[in-house]
């Protein structure tokens, strides 16, 4: 908290990053600090961003900075740097450069922000966000990463389409990994209520889960550089948002389980309530054979990463 106002990190002032700085200053959240290696970088867009208040109706206090100490007393921190794919390459192939990166902001977060509760992006997501909580030792409630929301809001976006009603009507679950493993849930997706299991063929929705599962990549094969970023900096937001004003959000994210889903010791992709202190509560669907060994598959194929790669 920062002069009584609530203060944000948002570490990595590139495209995810920068979204959601600008998302959370439209939601007139509270003071916005983004950090970058870059620091010109990042004090530039935030000087943009500042010159914005006026237009868009909000307080102009975002800085840009290299400096950690100007991240201290940060009620959240967003981590966004690192390095997105590019076409070809999966999200697992960053891990080597972005774990590194990951770690030396872990340290600073560590040093000094250590009240705050960090909302993961950098990819591959899963395992950053435990290398992250290795890293800094904070309790794995304040460590909480972001791809349930993105995913979901992929396959609202496809049922709405196919269904020809609102995004807003529709309500999608996506658990699992952020990578082609991750488990869309159509038992679990409702349009006003009603689940799509009646409302669409077989075919349809599994082409729909299909397609949410490649979501990410069919955008970094559009953009032929880089990855996507309006709907990743916006989730991050949104989780912001919900730690911030203790919304209590139920939100597929990815958390720490010890036991639930018979998993343990892996950052996985689960439904949660989010609140002001993290992750408040894991909620244990009663899912169907089926459904829980795709999510166990992939939490044993993030497992075996975290041991062969990052030598958890
Ligand atoms: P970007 O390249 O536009 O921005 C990354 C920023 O991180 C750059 O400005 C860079 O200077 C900065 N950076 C690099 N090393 C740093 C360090 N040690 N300290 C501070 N800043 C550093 O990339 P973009 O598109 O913003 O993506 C960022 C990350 O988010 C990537 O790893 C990407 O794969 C991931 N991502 C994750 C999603 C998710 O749903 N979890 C969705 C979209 C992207
Ligand atoms: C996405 O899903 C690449 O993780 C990033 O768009």
């Amino acid at each position: 908290m920062a002069n009584g106002r609530k203060k944000i990190a948002v570490i990595g002032a590139g495209n995810v990053g920068a979204t959601c700085a600008f998302v959370l200053a439209q939601k007139k959240l509270g003071d916005i600090v983004m950090l970058d290696i870059f620091e010109g970088f990042a004090k530039g867009k935030a000087l943009d961003m500042s010159q914005d208040g006026q237009v868009l109706n909000y307080d102009g206090n975002i800085t840009g900075t290299a400096d950690y100490a100007d991240i201290a007393g940060s009620d959240v921190v967003v981590v966004t740097s690192g390095f997105p794919r590019q076409p070809g390459m999966s999200r697992e192939d960053l891990i080597g450069k972005n774990a590194e990166i990951v770690k030396q902001v872990g340290e600073g977060i560590r040093e000094h922000a250590p009240n705050a509760v960090i909302i993961m992006v950098t990819n591959p997501l899963d395992l950053m966000t435990y290398h992250m909580w290795k890293v800094t030792g904070f309790p794995s409630e304040r460590i909480i990463g972001q791809a349930g929301i993105l995913d979901s809001a992929r396959m609202t976006h496809f049922v709405a389409k196919a269904v020809g009603c609102n995004e807003e009507d529709v309500s999608a679950m996506v658990l699992g990994g952020h990578g082609d493993t991750m488990v869309p849930l159509p038992r679990y997706t409702t349009c006003g209520g009603i689940p799509i299991t009646e409302l669409l063929d077989a075919e349809t929705i599994d082409a729909i889960s299909k397609r949410t599962a490649g979501g990410g990549g069919e955008i970094v094969k559009l953009l032929e550089r880089g990855s996507a970023f309006y709907a990743p900096g916006s989730a991050a937001a949104i989780m912001a948002e919900a730690v911030l004003n203790d919304r209590k959000r139920l939100i597929p994210a990815s958390a720490f389980l010890s036991g639930e889903y018979g998993l343990n010791d892996i950052f996985i992709g689960v439904p949660i309530i989010l609140g002001a202190n993290g992750v408040e509560k894991i909620l244990q669907l009663n899912l169907s054979e089926d459904e829980l060994s795709s999510l166990q598959g992939s939490a044993n194929f993030y497992k075996q990463q975290l041991k062969d790669i990052l030598g958890y």
